[in-house]
């Protein structure tokens, strides 16, 4: 049986739910699927994604490739050893482009292990075992990547509560840029950035009072409000505005930012960066007689652009 785990494309909120602020985000309707398949032979837990050009076995050493101490994570927390097994997949999104291609991995492949091991699918073993691959992966992250990966669907996402899900259904421009960046260190950069706004007390999560992560989540409940009324128009405003919140975060770059211009120079209600910045990829939300002019111009600026509809 394939299994799979879901892209996730991050409407309005990210960098700020690191610290609490809710977020809206979405499966897309591509992601990672992954075959389990024993190795009669014997041999090591291994992994192969030609897609990505990956091919690693499960190894705890820190020389290791991440994705290798990432599987390793995920056998220990499922807590099955090193089967024989050769775990084959196929990417229909990119690595490192901001679109939880990670979280999607792990998801995949602990789904699998557990139909190898004849174990329940269940969703608290999913989300632990994908969280454990995605702290190797990405440091500390906020948990909205694998949440998505697991349960598809579109919701506001909360550190504290998890995924909200709510009934909405949009179609959304996604530019992969092409330009890989690093999560963790987008993470780091914002939280340089707001230094001074930050508590961290004994035992307790890091909060944030920074005004530009205030905003940010107060642009989710905005642009949530705005998605649910069908008003896309108020949406798009919320998404530029948190676009160049995230700039003056230092998280975008120059081509990220030029191709949000030109979606909303070619009719876009609005446009941002999604995931963690620094390269990673651009949204918009357009009318639909927009939407192949926008990716016209995306195409123009070296980019291959696509349309998923969430929700
Ligand atoms: C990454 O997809 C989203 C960030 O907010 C990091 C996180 O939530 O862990 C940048």
């Amino acid at each position: 049986m394939t299994a799979v785990g879901w892209g996730k494309v991050i409407l309005l909120g990210e960098h700020a739910v690191v610290y609490g602020y809710p977020a809206l985000a979405a499966a897309l309707d591509r992601g990672v699927t992954i075959d389990a398949i024993s190795t009669p032979a014997g041999g090591p837990l291994r992994l192969d994604i030609p897609a990505w050009d990956l091919r690693v076995s499960a190894s705890a050493r820190d020389e290791e490739h991440p994705v290798a101490r990432a599987l390793a994570a995920i056998a220990d927390e499922l807590g099955i050893g090193r089967p024989a097994v050769t775990l084959v997949g196929d990417a229909q999104i990119e690595h490192s482009a901001g679109l939880g291609s990670s979280a999607a991995m792990a998801v995949a492949i602990t789904r699998a292990l557990l139909v190898y091991t004849k174990r329940a699918q269940d969703v608290k073993t999913i989300l632990a075992a994908a969280s454990a691959s995605e702290s190797v992966m990405h440091g500390k992250p906020s948990g909205i990547d694998a949440t998505l990966a697991t349960h598809g669907g579109i919701g506001v996402y909360r550190k504290s509560a998890g995924l909200r899900p709510i009934a909405a259904k949009i179609r959304v421009l996604v530019a992969p840029s092409g330009i890989p960046r690093s999560t963790a260190a987008m993470v780091d950069r914002v939280a340089q950035a707001t230094a001074s706004g930050r508590t961290q007390m004994t035992n307790a999560p890091t909060t944030n009072s920074d005004g530009r992560l205030v905003e940010l989540g107060n642009l989710t409940d905005t642009g949530t409000t705005a998605l649910l009324r069908g008003d896309h128009a108020g949406l798009g405003a919320a998404m530029n505005r948190a676009h160049e919140l995230l700039a003056n975060l230092g998280v975008s770059t120059e081509q990220l930012d030029s191709l949000c211009e030109a979606a909303r120079a070619t009719g876009a209600h609005g446009a941002k960066l999604t995931g963690a910045g620094g390269g990673g990829a651009v949204i918009a939300i357009a009318p639909r007689d927009r939407e192949q002019a926008i990716l016209a111009e995306w195409k123009h600026a070296g980019v291959s652009g696509f349309v998923s509809t969430i929700g």
